[in-house]
């Protein structure tokens, strides 16, 4: 099999974290460039990783001739540039999620990655996790028969090492575009498509601190700046699946601890992915394996899912195979959200597709 040959577009947190570690470490591929517009983190990541090139400016390392694919790991702002760019020069693409800020940038990536015949992949790495494919199963196997209800409560505090998560033209949105399209994807992944969406936002807290982040590779204490933001940094949401199912969700940047509740509830039985008993599942009768009552919900949780959506990128690319996160499903997670926003802003449910 031909090496593939991978530009990394971003040189940030979640490269360094994420992505960069896993493409260095895979067979098949290697990185032979990279872009960042902070020069020191461009040179200091293409030393770190043996990558031939660094550059400033993403459209140079587009322009070579000889990569095949490139990561999209810049903030929002730059995936649908970047992507574009990369598609129309015939690179296969991976992005970051969001996929981009808004459903019509989304929609621009797909076209142009459809017309050159190359994968469009979204890193939405849950989707990847043994665990939320075990409870897609158990659903679509009818344990708990007919959804009905599924509701998430859950948040963090967030400390990040950039001042863009704060600024809307950049990010596209605050918590939502940052952590409630992780929820926006795995619940249409669980119960399908999305009809209509009431959101309200807020914005509790005006000013984030922002850490310094490059260094050893550790968070520093250090706070640099703690900027006026323009994102929400609060999202309450109720929505109605087309199959009838409704979901119910608040999620923020301001809890002071991370935590995440999450059931789904239907016809026979609940399932329970937080809490101190684990996932669960309480069924009113004996069903397949389980039996009536709480039961625990075991996955094989063994495998890597970031290094697990870089190969399995790798995989489409050279075996010609669909990729489980493509374009379509990181634009319709971004559809939800954007759906949110302008249902917060109008003051009423708001009907998807969107038009
Ligand atoms: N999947 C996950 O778990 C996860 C976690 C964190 C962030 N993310 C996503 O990854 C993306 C990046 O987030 P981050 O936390 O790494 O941010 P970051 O600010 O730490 O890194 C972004 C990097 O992109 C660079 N950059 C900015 N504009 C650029 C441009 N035009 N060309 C090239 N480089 C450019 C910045 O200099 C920076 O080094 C965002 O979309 C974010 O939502 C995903």
């Amino acid at each position: 099999m031909k090496e593939l040959r991978v530009g990394i577009i971003g040189c940030g947190g979640i490269a360094q974290a994420a992505h960069l570690p896993h493409w260095d470490g895979l067979e098949g591929a290697k990185i032979v460039a990279v872009a960042d517009v902070v020069e020191e983190s461009a040179r200091k990541t293409a030393e770190q990783y043996g990558a031939e090139a660094w550059y400033t400016d993403f459209n140079e390392l587009i322009a070579r001739d000889d990569i095949d694919a490139v990561d999209v790991t810049t903030p929002p702002k730059w995936h649908a540039p970047a992507a574009i760019a990369a598609a129309e020069a015939g690179k296969h693409v991976l992005v970051e999620k969001p996929m981009a800020r808004t459903v019509a940038e989304c929609d621009a990536m797909i076209a142009a990655a459809k017309k050159s015949g190359v994968v469009l992949m979204v890193t939405h790495h849950d989707r990847f996790s043994p665990m939320n494919n075990k409870i897609k199963q158990l659903i679509d196997d009818g344990l708990i028969g007919r959804p009905y209800e599924i509701a998430n409560v859950g948040g963090m505090y967030h400390m990040v090492g950039a001042e863009w998560f704060y600024d809307k033209d950049i990010a596209g949105g605050g918590a939502g575009m940052d952590i409630v399209i992780y929820t926006a994807y795995m619940w249409q992944y669980w119960l399908g498509p999305v009809k209509s969406v009431y959101a309200l936002t807020d914005t509790f807290e005006k000013n984030h601190p922002v850490f310094e982040w490059w260094g050893d590779g550790e968070w520093d204490v250090n706070i640099t700046s703690a900027p006026e933001t323009t994102v929400e940094d609060s999202l309450a949401m109720m929505l109605r699946f087309d199959s009838g199912a409704v979901g119910v969700l608040y999620c923020s940047w301001v809890s002071p601890t991370g935590h995440d509740r999450q059931e789904i509830l239907g016809s026979d039985g609940l399932i329970e992915l937080s809490g101190p008993d684990g996932p669960r599942i309480f069924l009113k009768a004996d069903k397949g394996d389980f039996k009536k009552g709480w039961n625990p919900i075991t996955a094989d949780e063994g495998s890597n899912i970031y290094l697990d959506r870089i190969a399995h990128f790798v995989d489409c690319i050279q075996n010609g195979t669909q990729p489980i996160t493509p374009g379509q499903d990181g634009r319709d997670a971004v559809q939800l959200i954007e759906a949110a926003y302008r249902s917060a802003a109008e003051g009423k449910p708001i009907e998807l597709p969107l038009s």
